[in-house]
């Protein structure tokens, strides 16, 4: 995983297919969204899960309508997943977005020993106070038992090829570190990791919420946080067991399941 003339090298869709639980495999020079091209693909009855991803997502989507900037190099794909397949009954799929978060800190972890790795609440994943890694779920709504897990992850895209306020907040694995990351091994181990979080919090959640505590990024600091039509600002308490982001504003103490930090002082 760590030589520079990895950065280019095509994703291997027969090994993800041999070495992870994938049953189909669809790797694209291009696409809009692989977000987007996972819903459409989804009335096709394709065997699950299954993953769609591009070397090149020209109009990634972000959480709140934002967009997700990639560049060559970046890895971004999209997993059309059945949750039951894994466990997961529809009262835990609130805690999905901290699974997946969770797992790609695992991966950092190996990948970038030396960093370290926090995660955004509820699913952005930080290396050194930066954000290097997105994730958007979303609901099929024909098919409401699927779900679809998007990450987009900078690994070889270096940030200073990125639009200018990105520089100030985001970064990749190869601006922390003089590797250079095989997106297939990359995406091997991401999904093995995908796959014990979810056999884990199929038993019992509490592992999981340790791991978010143990690396959550926003406990301690002062945050507005927006939800719907209303603000709140409080100082930020940590994650409660039921995955709720807990802060103790002026009017006393205040759980949120959802919700869009719009500041951190
Ligand atoms: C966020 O940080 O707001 C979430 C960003 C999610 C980006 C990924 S890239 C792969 C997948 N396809 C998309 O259009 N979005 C997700």
């Amino acid at each position: 995983m760590m030589k520079r003339e990895h950065s280019m090298t095509p994703v291997q869709e027969q090994r993800l297919l041999a070495e992870t639980f994938l049953q189909h495999v669809c790797w694209m020079e291009e696409a809009g969204s692989t977000n987007s091209v996972a819903m459409e693909q989804a009335s096709r009855n394709l065997p699950l899960p299954a993953l769609f991803g591009a070397d090149l997502q020209r109009c990634g989507r972000g959480r709140n309508q934002h967009t997700w900037w990639a560049d060559a190099g970046a890895l971004t794909f999209s997993l059309l997943i059945s949750p039951e397949t894994f466990g997961i009954r529809p009262s835990l799929w609130p805690l999905l977005s901290l699974a997946t978060g969770l797992s790609v800190s695992r991966l950092l972890e190996k990948v970038v020993p030396d960093s370290p790795v926090q995660i955004k609440w509820p699913n952005d994943v930080y290396v050194h106070g930066k954000k290097v890694c997105g994730i958007l779920l979303e609901t099929v709504p024909e098919q409401p038992w699927l779900l679809v897990v998007g990450i987009g992850l900078n690994a070889n895209n270096s940030l200073k090829t990125a639009p200018a306020e990105l520089q100030q907040t985001a970064t990749a694995l190869c601006d922390v570190s003089p590797a250079s990351f095989d997106r297939t091994d990359l995406l091997v181990e991401a999904l093995h990791l995908f796959a014990s979080e979810l056999a884990a919090l199929s038993q019992d959640s509490s592992q999981l919420i340790q791991g978010c505590r143990e690396r959550c990024y926003l406990t301690g600091r002062l945050l507005t946080v927006r939800h719907v039509a209303t603000s709140l600002t409080g100082m930020c308490l940590g994650i409660d067991d039921d995955g709720a982001l807990r802060l103790m504003t002026e009017s006393g103490p205040q759980r949120l399941l959802t919700g869009e930090i719009t500041r951190i002082d």
